[in-house]
């Protein structure tokens, strides 16, 4: 009897020892993994309490995962701030050499996603990748008007109506209007004191002119006016 009891203790300990052994293992192998992809958010930040807004629960977990879990995704595309995905992305793209987007998205078969969810944004050339890489560091700084909104946590999809904007993509007046407008208040807060007929928003082009014709959002506005008008002063933000 103390020999069969004896023999069971000592298969036990073997066994637990195995378990222990396999999933140490598979630990190290995920470690491994993380650390390849460079995923840790402590690689740049001393300390996750320290990326957080005052007062915020503290979290456990060093990369975009831990955040996933409370933050699900804003997968809507209202003309509306989105303040929780403008946070994210203000910091992390200042500098192209520092812009590492991967951090927290994933890339593959053309697919742009985010880091240990299903989720994806939808199909993404490698040449848009690139220049949507450019655009979010003219979002994140320039003096440009993407700039201005930026600021004001209005990130891409506030403005395109889509997640993933393409070359060629444009934004149509109904949009920009749905947090400017209406057209008409527009009208009356820009004429002009001195010469009330110069008003960019009302003038002898039409209501219908669009916007961007004059408010370009990833490189310098300009007065579409001053080409034909060379003796009017007009200034535009972010031109
Ligand atoms: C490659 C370096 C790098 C990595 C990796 C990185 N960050 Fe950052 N992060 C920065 C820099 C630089 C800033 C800007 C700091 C500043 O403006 O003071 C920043 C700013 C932030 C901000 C904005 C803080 C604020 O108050 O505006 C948040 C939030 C943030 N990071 C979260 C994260 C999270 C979450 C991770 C991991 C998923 C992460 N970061 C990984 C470099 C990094
Ligand atoms: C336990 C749930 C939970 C986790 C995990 C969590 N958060 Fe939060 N977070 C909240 C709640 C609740 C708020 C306040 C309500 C809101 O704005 O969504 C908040 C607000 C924020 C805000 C302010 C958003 C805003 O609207 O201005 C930021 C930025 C933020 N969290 C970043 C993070 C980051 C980065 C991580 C991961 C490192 C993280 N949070 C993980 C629950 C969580
Ligand atoms: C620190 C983590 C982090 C980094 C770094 C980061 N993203 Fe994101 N990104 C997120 C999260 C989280 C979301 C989803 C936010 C939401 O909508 O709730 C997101 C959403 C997006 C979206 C959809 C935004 C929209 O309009 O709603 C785009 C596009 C995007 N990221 C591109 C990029 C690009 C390009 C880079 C590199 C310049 C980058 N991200 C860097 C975490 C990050
Ligand atoms: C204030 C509204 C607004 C916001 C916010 C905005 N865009 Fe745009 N975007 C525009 C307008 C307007 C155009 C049309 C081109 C122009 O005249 O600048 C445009 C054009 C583009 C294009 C096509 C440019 C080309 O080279 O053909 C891409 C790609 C794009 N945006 C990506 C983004 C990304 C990524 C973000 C988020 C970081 C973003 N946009 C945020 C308004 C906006
Ligand atoms: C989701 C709402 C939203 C959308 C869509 C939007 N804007 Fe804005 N816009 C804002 C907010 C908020 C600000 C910053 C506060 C302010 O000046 O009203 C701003 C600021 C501006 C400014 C002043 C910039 C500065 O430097 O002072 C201009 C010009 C502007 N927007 C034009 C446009 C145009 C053109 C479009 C369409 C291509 C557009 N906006 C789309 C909300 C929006
Ligand atoms: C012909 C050029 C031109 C066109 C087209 C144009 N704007 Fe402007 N916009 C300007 C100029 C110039 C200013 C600066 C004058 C001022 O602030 O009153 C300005 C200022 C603004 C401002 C900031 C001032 C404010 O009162 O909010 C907003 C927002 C704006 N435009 C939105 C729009 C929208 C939306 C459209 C399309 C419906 C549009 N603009 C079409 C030239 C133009
Ligand atoms: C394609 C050229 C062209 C553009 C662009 C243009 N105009 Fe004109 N505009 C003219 C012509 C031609 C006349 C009639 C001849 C004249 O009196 O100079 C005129 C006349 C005017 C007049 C009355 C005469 C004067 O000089 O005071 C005003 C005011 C005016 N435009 C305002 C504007 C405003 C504001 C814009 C921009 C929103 C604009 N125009 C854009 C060509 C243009």
């Amino acid at each position: 009897m103390k020999k069969i009891i004896f023999l069971l203790g000592f298969i036990s300990i073997l066994l637990l020892t195995f378990i222990d052994g396999a999933v140490l293992a598979q630990a190290k192998k995920q470690q491994a993994k993380t650390t390849s992809k460079n995923v840790s958010c402590l690689r740049c930040h001393e300390q996750i309490a320290k990326v957080l807004p005052k007062n915020h629960k503290p979290v456990t977990g060093d990369t975009i995962a831990s955040c996933n879990t409370c933050h699900r995704p804003d997968m809507s595309t209202k003309a509306e701030p989105k303040s929780y995905a403008s946070t994210i992305h203000s910091g992390h793209a200042k500098e192209a050499s520092n812009t590492d987007c991967m951090v927290c998205h994933t890339y593959t078969n053309n697919r742009f996603g985010l880091y240990k969810t299903n989720i994806s944004f939808g199909k993404l050339k490698k040449e848009d990748l690139e220049n949507i890489k450019n655009i979010f560091i003219s979002w994140a700084q320039s003096k440009n008007m993407d700039a201005a909104h930026g600021k004001a946590n209005i990130i891409c999809s506030s403005c395109h109506d889509k997640k993933l904007p393409e070359t060629g993509d444009a934004v149509e007046n109904d949009r920009c209007l749905a947090c400017h407008g209406p057209l008409d208040a527009l009208q009356k807060r820009s004429e002009p004191k001195d010469f009330p007929d110069r008003n960019p928003h009302k003038s002898h082009l039409g209501d219908d002119i669009a916007c961007t014709v004059c408010h370009h959002s990833h490189k310098p506005s300009t007065v579409y006016c001053l080409g034909c008008h060379g003796n009017f002063k007009m200034k535009i933000p972010g031109g």
